[in-house]
């Protein structure tokens, strides 16, 4: 019977219930868009009912869309929300964050968030999860799973929490098979399936990322206060802004954080034209965390990162639509000399350009911030 409806029309989504034995297999081979364990929680049957639906919108004929110009340049044609991590500098938490944000989506939605793991080449997602994926990242990009999201789905790695995983390639050589296409078509795929997609990315604007962008809801930008990764940011929105990869949504948040720092929040702010609107501290939880393979919000303790990564998860659970922040234009500054070579008077009036940019009614603290980062920072 499944199989009758499923080819009768595709606009039919069938859901099979099974038994806690039975096989999720045999069901979805006979074309069942999603199966639900018999006594299931409300919360899992309505998310299969959730993505059956999307499934189901997929092959609806195309309506006519907004004209282009009233869209954001970072939004597909799809229903789930995909947000992307990314930062200039590598080691700036950008797994920490995408792991927490996927598990913490995924505990409020179960089965409705799936997590990519888009650092082709030293994807570190499989260990922060103690995950030992049977595919991966190449494996969803062809064949029939690049076809259909049944068949996708059934090569996706499950974490204990209910959120799916693409983990990258076990071998750094295989990233080679994957293109920016690649990455767009999966993630559009992803995106009609389940309600969250969380894109971890590789340091700076690879191929891949750049293809994650354009297919970005929620963009994630992540630094430390460090000098160096701050100015990396503030290139970074310029190039975006360059590119037109503007997402209807975006949060600017510092790592690492620390209260009496030599750089200031306001000094940032300054630098990066832009709010910062979230601050994870540094703390001793997160390396424990990755050591065990147990993302924070899993383990559900009451430190301050991880209240701020569950805060994180909340911001991006009830920012609407309707509140797009467009990236300010690229203006070339003094800043945006190039690193190598780079001799201590041209940082320091690197930073003096930066201060020009401070709010009016801070001067004296974003300067003499300022001040003490070029004596103690620039060696
Ligand atoms: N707030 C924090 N406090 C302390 N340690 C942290 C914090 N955030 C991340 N870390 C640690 O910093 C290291 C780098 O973090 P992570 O792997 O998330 O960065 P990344 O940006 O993904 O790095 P890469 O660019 O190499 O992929 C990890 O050991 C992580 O546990
Ligand atoms: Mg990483």
């Amino acid at each position: 019977m499944v199989a009758g409806l499923a080819a009768a029309d595709p606009l039919i989504s069938v859901i099979v219930v099974i038994d806690a034995d039975g096989s999720a297999l045999d069901a979805i081979r006979s074309g069942a868009r999603d199966v639900v364990v018999r006594g299931a929680e409300p919360d899992e049957l309505r998310a299969a009912i959730d993505r059956a639906l999307r499934s189901a919108r997929h092959f609806l004929p195309a309506v006519p869309q907004a004209p282009t110009d009233q869209r954001p340049s970072g939004l597909g044609s799809t229903t789930g929300r995909i947000i992307t991590v990314v930062s200039p500098k590598g080691g700036v938490g950008k797994t920490t964050v995408a792991t927490n944000v996927a598990v913490g989506l995924a505990q409020r939605f179960s089965g409705a968030s799936v997590l990519v793991d888009l650092d082709i080449q030293f994807g570190d997602v499989a260990s922060a999860l103690d995950l030992e994926p049977e595919y991966y990242l190449p494996d969803t990009v062809q064949g029939q799973a690049r076809q259909d999201p049944m068949a996708l789905k059934t090569i996706l790695t499950e974490h204990n929490t209910g959120l799916y995983v693409i983990c990258a390639p076990d071998s750094p050589i295989d990233a080679d098979s994957i293109s920016g296409d690649d990455v767009g078509q999966l993630l559009r795929m992803l995106a009609s399936e389940f309600r969250y997609v969380v894109v971890d990315t590789a340091p700076g604007l690879s191929e891949h990322t750049l293809a994650a962008l354009d297919e970005t809801t929620d963009l994630i930008l992540l630094s430390s206060m460090e000098v160096p990764g701050v100015r990396g940011l503030r290139k970074e929105l310029d190039t975006l802004g360059q590119l037109n990869l503007r997402a209807e949504r975006r949060q600017v948040v510092i790592n690492f954080a620390e209260p009496h720092g030599l750089l200031g929040i306001a000094d940032i702010e300054a630098t990066i034209k832009a709010p910062v609107d979230l601050q994870l501290p540094r703390s001793k939880a997160a390396t424990d965390s990755v050591n065990q393979g147990v993302p924070l919000l899993q383990s559900g303790g009451r430190d301050p990162l991880t209240k701020q990564l569950r805060a994180l998860v909340g911001k991006l659970m009830t920012t609407g639509d309707g509140d797009s922040l467009p990236i300010p234009p690229a203006e070339i500054t003094n800043s945006e000399q190039p690193r190598a070579g780079r001799s201590r008077s041209t940082r320091a009036s690197a930073a003096e350009a930066s201060t020009a940019h401070a709010p009016k009614v801070r001067p004296r603290r974003a300067a003499s911030r300022w001040s003490r980062t070029r004596k103690l920072v620039v060696k």
